[in-house]
């Protein structure tokens, strides 16, 4: 995924021409030379078809349309690729955020402008956009690679799901390592409960995607230092739907599974999870297993909202999580091979190389 930073174009729509001028006064400074400058509403819808923006950058308060009618007019376009939306405001309460998430905004930075935090968003979200384009685009690559049998297109498919997975997690951690130590820590324990090669496999390279629905969450939320408030969390638990909708309509095995696990590694063997609160073994095999891997490595690591915890405490939360969060049978497997987990998480540490 290299796009060389700074080609992506940027519409941004201002009525202050002050602020106009002070936006691309900070976005040319880091490079960014393909901006688009709109003092008039109205004109926004001329200028994206022309221009075909890979971000928009869009103030709220404007006169004749204001931004969330802006959003509205692009919204009505059904541009399966329209780029990630980040509304200008210097409101910063709860209603005008949930407004504006409400019409499809996907992120905010708050008037008087930030340097850093508005080079954080733009970058992250030309990031985000560019994954969504290669998901879009790539279906079909992806769908011919699944089925092909050569070693080397076997290495490559791997290496494909793992970006498309780091895409997702590489803006709340450093290296992207967390995939890889969750990824084989999910084939262990498939091996350990019974499952075949083929099986294994699949879990393999299908676990790397469980979070890709964090593509469609704010960063504002995502990488919030502290605890979320209710509404923040109301947002954060799209992510799995988010990721079931972006892997969905796939007929391989591989992709059934990639769905599976995204829109179930958040369901809890007692039926207090998210989204369906499914229960026991109503949650796919898959989804379980995910389930365990991922909340040891999140414990085990530190994440924008917490430390990372010692691996004797993180078992100890498993253990006693065993039949409320987690399937018994797969704890007792986790215990099992507690020392091979141990080994991935040598190999594939946080600080270290991403493999
Ligand atoms: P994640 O950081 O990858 O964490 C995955 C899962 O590991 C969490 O799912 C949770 O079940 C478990 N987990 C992680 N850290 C802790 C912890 O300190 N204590 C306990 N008891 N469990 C932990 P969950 O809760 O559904 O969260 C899903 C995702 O939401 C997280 O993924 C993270 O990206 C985000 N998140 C959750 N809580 C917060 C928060 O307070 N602040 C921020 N900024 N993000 C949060
Ligand atoms: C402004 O329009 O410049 C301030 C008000 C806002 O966008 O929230
Ligand atoms: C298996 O049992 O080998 C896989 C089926 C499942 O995902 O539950
Ligand atoms: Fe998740
Ligand atoms: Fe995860």
């Amino acid at each position: 995924m290299s796009v060389i930073a700074g080609h992506e174009c940027i519409l941004i729509v201002d009525d202050e021409p002050t602020n106009l001028k002070l936006l691309d006064r900070m976005l040319r400074g880091q490079g960014y030379t393909d901006l688009v400058l709109v003092q008039d509403p109205r004109e926004v819808l001329a200028q994206y078809r022309a221009r075909g923006p890979d971000l928009i950058l869009l103030d709220i308060n404007m006169p004749h349309l204001d931004g969330y009618q802006v959003i509205e007019q692009l919204k009505a376009l059904e541009d399966p690729l329209l780029p990630p939306i980040v509304v200008l405001t210097a409101q910063h309460s709860r209603d005008c955020l949930l407004r504006a998430l409400a019409c499809g905004a996907r992120d905010f930075v708050g008037k008087p402008f930030d340097r850093n935090e508005l080079l954080m968003r733009v970058r992250n979200l030309l990031d985000v956009h560019l994954a969504h384009r290669l998901l879009h685009g790539q279906r079909a690559a992806l769908e011919r690679m699944v089925h092909a049998r050569t070693a080397e297109l076997h290495y490559t498919r791997l290496q494909v799901v793992q970006r498309l997975g780091r895409a997702a997690e590489y803006r709340d951690e450093e290296t992207g390592n967390h995939i890889l130590r969750m990824s084989h820590t999910c084939t262990l324990l498939a091996r350990q409960i019974g499952w075949g090669d083929a099986q294994c496999d699949l879990i393999l390279n299908a676990s790397p995607m469980h979070d890709i629905g964090k593509i469609g969450i704010p960063d504002a939320i995502l990488l919030k230092p502290g605890k979320f408030e209710p509404h923040e969390w109301e947002v954060m638990r799209t992510h799995a739907a988010i990721g079931a909708e972006l892997l969905d309509g796939d007929a391989s095995d591989l992709m059934h599974m990639a769905r599976d696990i995204a829109l179930t590694h958040h369901e809890k063997w007692d039926g207090s999870g998210y989204p369906q609160g499914l229960t026991g073994e109503a949650i796919p095999m898959a989804g379980r297993i995910a389930a365990l891997a991922d909340v040891f490595d999140a414990l085990t690591s530190a994440r924008p909202y917490k430390n990372a915890w010692s691996v004797e405490a993180a078992v100890e939360l498993i253990t006693k999580n065993s039949g409320k969060h987690f399937d018994p049978a797969l704890v007792g497997a986790f215990l099992g091979v507690l020392p091979k987990v141990e080994e991935i998480r040598g190999r594939y540490r946080e600080g270290g190389a991403a493999a």
